[in-house]
């Protein structure tokens, strides 16, 4: 089954600049969390417990996150404050954290690739921090994909449907519909213009894949922007076989940008940290 999660964490986050500098753009917080634990608390709530990170220079932070700071809990032990440190220290507790680097940013492709050594000879799940997918009434994004997973045991990603003039931010996929809310994936395109876009059904940052991936991604030429794309990798495998899209219940918010960053925010303040969630 599918026990490990790997969250490609290297990018820079030059949309929001100056902020993320010298601070991973994973550990911008919603509220008082940053965008890293939320998902790897998706991830742990979907029944993985491995958590493999694709870090890169600067983000040392990311480590430090998921490790016991002993002063100051020591600092805080007894008091008011100890419960802010709970969730966290439970990630820590009941997950295995393995961090590799991704040298050169070459793309999500080459970033995915890195991982291979965290992640070995088995179908694992894919996390974009910074897609902030959430739930409220049921489960987790990544609960949903496995589910499925289950059924069809191939490579599947998310999808949402996004306004036609938003298509050059995103994979798009084109496929038949098989099933309620899965397509079979027919052809994929990564970051087309409207005019180019073969549907409006874009990726969002979830995937299942299986590890067939990484030899389709390693014979993958750079794409868009220069870039080894996971798209055209999957492109390929969809050729091959079987890949499948998800149009997943519950919201997601783009929070690599400001708009979608205070959106998430907002909704966050609201049903969640209010109600002590
Ligand atoms: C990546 C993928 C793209 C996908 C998107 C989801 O792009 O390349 O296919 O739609 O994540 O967030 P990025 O946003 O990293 O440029």
């Amino acid at each position: 089954m599918i026990r490990k999660c790997l969250f490609p964490a290297a990018g820079y986050g030059t949309r929001f600049l100056p902020a993320t500098k010298a601070m991973p753009k994973e550990m911008l917080p919603i509220v008082n969390k940053p965008l890293i634990q939320y998902a790897v608390e998706e991830a742990r709530d979907a029944g993985l417990q491995h958590m493999a990170l694709v870090t890169g220079r600067g983000k040392r932070a990311l480590e430090d996150h998921f490790d016991i700071s002993y002063e100051l809990e020591h600092q805080i032990r007894g008091t008011e404050k100890e419960k802010f440190l709970a969730g966290t220290r439970e990630l820590i507790e009941t997950c295995i954290f393995s961090y590799t680097r991704q040298v050169e940013m070459k793309g999500l492709g080459h970033a995915i690739l890195s991982g291979r050594p965290l992640i070995g000879d088995e179908p694992f799940a894919v996390s974009l921090a910074d897609d902030l997918c959430l739930n409220l009434k049921g489960d987790g994004v990544l609960s949903q994909m496995i589910q499925l997973y289950k059924r069809y045991r191939c490579s599947i990603v998310a999808i949402q449907e996004v306004p036609r003039d938003q298509t050059h931010k995103y994979g798009v996929i084109a496929g038949e519909l098989i099933a309620d809310n899965v397509y079979r994936v027919s052809s994929m395109v990564e970051k087309p213009a409207p005019e180019d876009a073969p549907s409006n059904l874009a990726i969002i940052g979830r995937y299942i894949l299986t590890p067939d991936i990484f030899d389709l991604i390693a014979d993958t030429q750079p794409g868009k922007g220069g870039e080894i794309q996971i798209t055209d990798a999957l492109m390929k495998q969809a050729q091959n076989g079987c890949v499948l899209a998800y149009k997943f219940d519950g919201l997601r918010f783009d929070c690599g940008g400001a708009e979608g960053y205070l959106d998430a925010t907002n909704f966050c303040y609201e049903h969640l940290y209010l109600k002590g969630l």
